[in-house]
């Protein structure tokens, strides 16, 4: 390893598209915590900075940002100027986790409706597509990057009520291993620098949801602080070992 593929650390800079939702903050502690610099981006500024608030020492490294991730143009502006801003000075990013969410749905199969398929294609795709389309090239420039994004076990086992959702978290698979490709073919080493990587839950879990539901067991929930650390994780092999990987983490 050359010492500019070093895992993510000092020096790395990391960016968390949905940071302000249940599962950000965990995911920008464990981020921050490598020593890397992170940005977070999100559609309300409040929110960003409570995350800020929870940072202590690392609180120098995180800038919270407000993009409308579902504006193609913005985004693609957006990315240019963040990765303009990596440490090194020279342009690039290190790495992009996604975590815009949403859900629609029911018990039933027409508890769904057509515009619930279409909000969650926006949230679930469209903002993916908005976001690897922006980044894919300063992931490129890095030594070592990854995009991931936090796909449901639903995906591949629907349900009736679920159609919606289980569809739009299937198209974003499909999406992701399309990006891996992309990352496999361009680059421009004999050693791949960027991945796309797709974790697997069937549902998150924080402390406030525990707290607000005292007494039931979230089985098979994982806690958002597992899901940070093993994106974390991520980092520490090579690229190409799990460039396309969709890794389940529900036990
Ligand atoms: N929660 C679960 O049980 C579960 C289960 C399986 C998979 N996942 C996946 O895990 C990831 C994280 O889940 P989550 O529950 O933390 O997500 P979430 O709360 O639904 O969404 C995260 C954040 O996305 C932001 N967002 C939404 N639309 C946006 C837009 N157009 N532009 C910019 N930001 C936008 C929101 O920011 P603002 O607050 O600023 O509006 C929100 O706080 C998601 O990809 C989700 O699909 C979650």
């Amino acid at each position: 390893m050359t010492p500019d593929a070093l895992p993510l650390g000092p020096g790395s800079l990391v960016v968390v598209t949905g940071a302000a939702g249940a599962a950000g903050t965990a995911m920008v502690q464990h981020l921050a915590a490598t020593g890397a610099s992170v940005v977070g981006a999100g559609r309300q500024q409040e929110r960003l900075d409570a995350i800020a608030a929870t940072l202590g020492g690392s609180s120098s490294r995180f800038t919270g940002q407000v993009v409308d991730l579902l504006d193609a143009d913005a985004v693609a502006a957006w990315a240019d100027a963040v990765a303009a801003s990596h440490p090194s000075g020279t342009p690039r990013v290190d790495g992009v986790v996604h975590l815009v969410g949403g859900w629609r749905g029911g018990s039933r199969f027409h508890d769904t409706t057509v515009a619930d398929a279409e909000f969650l294609l926006d949230q679930l795709v469209r903002t993916l597509q908005h976001v690897s389309f922006a980044f894919h090239d300063h992931l490129l420039a890095s030594p070592r990057s990854q995009l991931v994004i936090v796909s449901a076990t639903a995906a591949e086992k629907p349900t009736a009520g679920n159609a919606a959702y289980a569809t739009a978290k299937a198209a974003a698979e499909t999406w992701m291993a399309a990006l891996a490709d992309s990352f496999h073919r361009e680059q421009t080493d004999s050693v791949a620098a960027a991945a796309a990587t797709t974790l697997v839950v069937k549902a998150l879990v924080d402390d406030g949801m525990r707290a607000a539901s005292a007494g039931k067991d979230f089985a098979g929930f994982t806690d958002v602080h597992d899901l940070a650390a093993a994106t974390v994780a991520l980092w520490d092999v090579d690229a190409a070992t799990v460039n396309g990987e969709r890794r389940v983490l529900t036990p």
